[in-house]
């Protein structure tokens, strides 16, 4: 079967397959008549372990703008709370004849075991596990970037330069983004306080700064991530004050960045802590635009899975951490 489990599987080509279909969908589903009819008949299922508002939702309008039936499933409210497993769980909606199961769930590595498991007949996409991977973002990401800054050789982001900004440490954002992005072309920069930069860092393929400052004005994009204090042990972290003070991103940082560079978000946002309001709400800003370049690019996501392209071959690797 096709999965999508992790941006890291994703060759080159695969990459710019997903940003190329997303852009023809794109097209197709900005004319008057929303929907296309490329996935009657099929059904996909939501299967949402953790909170979500912008990916639920927009896997949810994905599949329905290409005619399949969605079913959403949460486990807050379901049997998981009676003890169920992620097992049985599968079995059930194996039952209910899923073609495609989108899966976020607490667990690094949660996926790639119902990918593998056999539990489940279709396809499997993470949309987001524990500390892991967020592959479907890091695909938004690079449409957005491609959007905004053009394409290098080939539709790739061959040249631009992204910077990677906060708790790196808790961010499946960031490390899915590390890899795409880097598969494309980019040059990658993380800047993170020393507390929140992962054990093993330096064999990503990316570089690393503790100055934000510095790494402004030669930045085609500024991507913040949110501070993850669920997932925080208050000893790794600075005071709030001090976080805004050195990490944060205000509109007088942001003038130090080129006139063409954006600043991207992939919220939730914490205002105030890693951004401030003024820049959130800025015409730089792609927090937005992001959210809407999430749904043509989930809509290839699926198109091509469920299509029997395969994403990267075998299925993805299993948690690193
Ligand atoms: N960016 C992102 O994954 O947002 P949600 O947690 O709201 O889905």
């Amino acid at each position: 079967e096709r999965h999508l489990i992790s941006a890291a599987d994703l060759t080159r080509d695969d990459a710019v397959l997903v940003l190329d279909t997303a852009e023809e969908l794109a097209r197709l589903a900005d004319r008057p008549i929303k929907k296309l009819p490329t996935l009657r008949g099929r059904t996909v299922v939501n299967l949402f372990f953790e909170d979500s508002t912008r990916t639920r939702i927009s896997f949810e309008a994905a599949a329905k703008r290409l005619s399949a039936d969605v079913i959403n499933f949460s486990a807050k409210g379901s049997s998981v709370s009676k003890g169920e497993s992620l097992k049985d769980t599968a079995l059930t909606l194996e039952a209910m004849g899923a073609d495609a199961v989108v899966i976020r769930h607490h667990d690094s590595g949660a996926p790639h075991r119902l990918a593998t498991s056999g539990w489940i007949g279709g396809s499997v996409v993470n949309a987001g596990d524990g500390t892991h991977e967020h592959p479907t973002q890091a695909l938004l990401d690079a449409f957005t970037l491609r959007r905004r800054l053009g394409t290098g050789r080939g539709g790739d982001l061959g040249g631009r330069r992204v910077t990677i900004v906060g708790d790196i440490l808790h961010s499946r954002v960031a490390r899915s983004n590390v890899h795409l992005l880097s598969t494309l072309g980019a040059e990658v920069t993380l800047v993170a306080p020393p507390t929140l930069v992962p054990v093993g860092v330096h064999a990503w393929p990316c570089e690393v700064s503790y100055d934000l400052d510095a790494v402004l004005p030669t930045s085609d994009a500024v991507m913040m991530l949110r501070v993850q204090r669920e997932r925080m042990n208050a000893a790794y972290f600075p005071t709030e004050r001090e976080y805004a003070r050195r990490y944060g991103l205000d509109g007088g940082r942001m003038a130090r960045m080129p006139e063409h560079a954006l600043v991207m978000h992939p919220g939730p946002m914490n205002r105030g802590m890693e951004i401030t309001a003024d820049v959130a709400d800025s015409d730089r800003c792609t927090a937005v635009e992001q959210v809407t370049n999430g749904v043509s690019t989930r809509m290839a996501v699926l198109y091509l899975l469920l299509g029997g392209a395969a994403l990267g071959g075998a299925p993805g690797h299993a948690a690193e951490n």
